[in-house]
């Protein structure tokens, strides 16, 4: 029996994972499964695997779907002096995590292997890379669309998967796949959060236990926001400053930014009158948090 279709025999999830390092073997792997009438789902990742990631992996796990995780800690995607080498790397426990839920295929690929010493070629999504964490990270959303890119061109997948939680990445991704005719369909799932609150992030791990109590103040501050918006408040620059307000009532924490902007263009809303995400950056110490909440004004809030 093919190893690959292993997975829709009955038998164990993790029995029939293959783990592919290089393009030409996961390239392999999912021609395979597509010869065998399979739709294939990636969900890319940077690792660290959480309950984050594990709601994308499940969400990508149907019946008949190939699911291909990658592994990938992308240095493109990180500014001088930013946490490339420190980002966690338990490889181990991310093969387990996807071997439970149902991975078919991990790519782990190498930096050499994604990244040849020849390459010059960047994909850069102009305007709304730009604002909001753009702004704070110069030529980070280049490597995000510039890896996101050549992982679908080695996989193609049919479908790919995204956290709500990265807001501006969705919507740039989003833009790049809709402006380069990219046939991978972009589902993008709930953020999931902490018992506080607290969006999971692989960079949660830095804190220290005061920096993570205080933490929660950013998804407080959202909240608030977004019950002004439902109780009918509409002027963005007094939801934003109320959302400040309450952060740095906290203390121990420094605001990279705070907006309410369109969900589609990123761009800042003069007024709510249509579907928008409040998204905030925050730093404590030195990590730096990201947190969003999408409201649609047309759905009967406010
Ligand atoms: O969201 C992430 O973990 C990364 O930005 C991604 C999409 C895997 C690209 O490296």
């Amino acid at each position: 029996m093919n190893p690959l279709l292993a997975s829709d025999a009955g038998l164990a999830y993790d029995s029939a994972m293959e783990t592919a390092r290089t393009i030409a073997d996961v390239r392999r792997a999912v021609a395979a499964a597509r010869g065998a009438g399979k739709r294939i789902h990636l969900v890319p990742t940077m690792g660290a695997l959480h309950e984050g990631h594990r709601s994308l992996l499940r969400a990508a796990r149907a019946d008949g779907r190939l699911v291909v995780a990658s592994i990938f800690v992308n240095p493109t995607q990180f500014g001088p002096g930013e946490d490339f080498e420190r980002y966690p790397r338990p490889v181990e426990a991310d093969l387990d995590i996807c071997g439970q839920d149902g991975v078919d295929v991990v790519f782990l690929p190498s930096v050499a292997e994604m990244y040849p010493p020849d390459g010059r070629t960047t994909v850069h999504v102009a305007g709304l890379t730009k604002r909001l964490c753009g702004a704070h990270r110069p030529g980070h959303f280049d490597g995000v669309t510039t890896v996101v890119l050549k992982l679908f061109n080695i996989v193609q997948p049919d479908a790919a998967y995204f956290g709500q939680k990265d807001g501006q990445q969705v919507a740039v991704i989003r833009r790049m796949v809709a402006d380069l005719d990219v046939p991978t369909e972009i589902v993008v799932c709930p953020t999931v959060r902490d018992t506080d609150g607290v969006a999971l992030s692989s960079r949660n791990a830095y804190l220290e236990p005061d920096q993570r109590r205080r933490a929660r103040c950013l998804i407080e501050a959202l909240r608030l926001g977004e019950a002004m918006i439902r109780d009918g408040e509409r002027r963005p620059d007094t939801i934003t400053r109320a959302i400040r307000a309450r952060i740095e009532a906290t203390g121990g924490c420094t605001i990279d930014y705070i907006e309410a902007v369109d969900l589609a263009t990123l761009e800042p809303a003069a007024w709510i009158d249509r579907p928008c995400m409040l998204a905030g950056a925050i730093r404590i110490g030195s990590t730096r948090l990201i947190d969003n909440v999408v409201v649609d004004v047309s759905d009967g809030g406010g």
